[in-house]
């Protein structure tokens, strides 16, 4: 199915947490295949497994210890020329499912530095949101200032570390499936994603024990929870058995969606505090009617998606919340320190800004599509979109959004050494910082206590105050002023300051 863009722009309140509502070279194939400089050993007693190679000139690599799956990859001349890139496929079941990535090496030392993995939101989202919009080695040229389409982003995540790039789940971006396999939950997704790390280490072996962050943005709140518990789990059972296992270092987490019951509370403290500006931007009646509404909406959420978990009751709850707690009419509810004007963009949000189109375009040219290994034979079914609406609409119905309650993910993590920064972007209303702030603080871990006690400061970046920030033993929560929903894609310097302290373990207590 083809999705039209009149189809694409009216769905689009669906992306991201809007959603719950209306519920409703010429590629330069393979270029430095197992020279020195390769991250792939060639050595196959190393290996144990065999590489073969198929059109359009992808290696393909199937590790005898995952029957089943098979990862194919190639170099491509694309976005970052700095660095070496990779972009293909895992192959999952026996080859009906593909899961699209792009690996872009570290501008710095990329055998030494970790890995940092990009969930896109939505769920249905690309990543290439996240590749060329926000915090990726470029950005899409919206100016019509460079001869490839792209410009390199100085500020890339790439600077100090590896870059790896998931359209996931299956039905997102360039992954699909060839006999309409559907993923509709997370936790089904994070099987996908156990399965790719674990077959991507066995043929990028050169990577093999790098630590590895899993980063996202908006839904990623939800799925990144998820995966790290499906890795951590899966850790778990290696180890026992005297397998390596992933070196899973942190969750990162910008503008997310995590605990449903800090949503409305967040939203209300936007809307009507100053939880995001200086002055409550919606009128005195509208908030004394929200007011009385929010214990309503928090008590039937409380009793029909936490207490119990009834979807009926369920979504009946979330739609008696969002109706009281509408989104400012006229403004970017990305980022509402913007108007956004445009009626038909405003539905959606996201088309607020320039850049998704141009991602869209960009990625349905031939050009680009030969560059990444992604034209019509190796992706047959229909034409790339930035969104997909059908896995959107599969994970509502499924209720993915409100069950299971991922913070609890997060404190178990938390007691497992895996780390978690948590950041956001202020003027964002969909995922805002008070609700961020409000379940991190309420967390129930057990360095809990301690964190609710220690001292909130600026950070700084450059001698300018960047935002606040709290940090106790492997847990950070950070707000960043001046930002939307798209923390990196507003303020790309000082995000990275904070990703860069981060992966590099020095403290972020200033
Ligand atoms: C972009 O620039 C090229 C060459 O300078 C020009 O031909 C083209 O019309 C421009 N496109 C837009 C959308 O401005
Ligand atoms: C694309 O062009 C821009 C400037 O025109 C340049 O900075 C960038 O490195 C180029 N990207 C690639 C992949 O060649
Ligand atoms: C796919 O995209 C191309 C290029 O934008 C367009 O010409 C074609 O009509 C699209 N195909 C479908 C089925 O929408």
């Amino acid at each position: 199915m083809t999705l039209g863009p009149s189809l694409v722009r009216s769905s689009l309140l669906c992306f991201v947490v809007l959603s719950v509502v209306l519920f409703a070279g010429l590629a330069r194939a393979f270029q430095r295949p197992f020279g020195d400089t390769s991250p792939v050993q060639k050595d196959e007693a190393a290996h144990k497994g065999s590489f073969q190679s198929s059109a359009p000139g992808f290696a393909i690599f199937s590790p005898p210890q995952y029957p089943g799956y098979s990862l194919r990859f190639r170099s491509a001349s694309f976005c970052d020329p700095t660095v070496n890139v990779y972009t293909g496929y895992l192959d999952v079941d026996q080859g009906s499912k593909h899961i699209f990535f792009y690996f872009f090496e570290s501008r710095r030392d990329p055998y030494n530095d970790d890995i940092i993995t990009w969930i896109e939101g939505g769920p249905g989202g690309s990543t290439a949101i996240g590749m060329m919009m926000v915090m990726g080695p470029c950005k899409i040229d919206v100016s019509n200032s460079s001869t490839n389409g792209t410009l390199w982003n100085p500020h890339g995540w790439n600077k100090e570390a590896n870059l790896l790039f998931l359209d996931q789940p299956v039905g997102t971006g360039f992954s699909f499936s060839d006999i309409g396999n559907t993923v509709e939950t997370s936790e089904d997704a994070a099987k996908d994603i156990v399965a790719f790390f674990n077959v991507f280490f066995e043929t990028f072996s050169k990577f093999k024990g790098a630590g590895l962050h899993l980063a996202g943005e908006s839904y990623a709140g939800h799925f990144v929870p998820i995966f790290a518990s499906e890795i951590s789990d899966q850790n778990m059972e290696a180890r026992n058995e005297g397998r390596e296992e992933i070196n899973l270092k942190s969750m990162i987490i910008g503008n997310g969606i995590t605990d449903i019951m800090t949503e409305y509370p967040g939203r209300f403290e936007v809307l009507c505090g100053k939880g995001a500006l200086s002055a409550p931007p919606k009128s005195t009646s509208e908030c004394v009617r929200m007011r009385a509404a929010l214990p309503r909406c928090q008590q039937r959420m409380l009793h029909s998606c936490r207490e119990t978990f009834d979807a009926i009751d369920c979504l009946a709850a979330v739609k008696f919340c969002e109706s009281q707690m509408p989104f400012l009419p006229d403004n970017n509810p990305y980022d509402i320190s913007r108007i956004c004007t445009n009626m038909e963009a405003r539905l959606g949000g996201l088309w607020c800004y320039a850049e998704p189109e141009a991602i869209d375009a960009y990625l349905n040219l031939e050009s680009t599509r030969a560059i990444l290994g992604t034209t019509e034979d190796t992706f047959p079914f229909q034409n790339y979109s930035i969104i997909s609406i059908p896995v959107n609409t599969l994970f509502n119905n499924r209720l993915d959004k409100w069950f299971p309650p991922v913070e609890l993910h997060v404190g178990e993590l938390l007691e497992r050494g895996v780390k978690a920064l948590i950041f956001t972007g202020v003027y964002d209303s969909v995922c805002p910082w008070p609700m961020n702030r409000d379940w991190v603080e309420q967390l129930a871990w057990s360095g809990g206590h301690a964190f609710r006690n220690s001292a909130w400061m600026t950070w700084e970046v450059d001698d300018k105050q960047a935002g606040e920030l709290k940090s106790s033993g492997p847990l950070t929560l950070a707000s960043v002023w001046g930002a939307g929903h798209m923390a990196a894609h507003d303020k790309p310097a000082e995000v990275f300051f904070l990703i860069s302290r981060w992966i590099n373990n020095i403290g972020l207590q200033f």
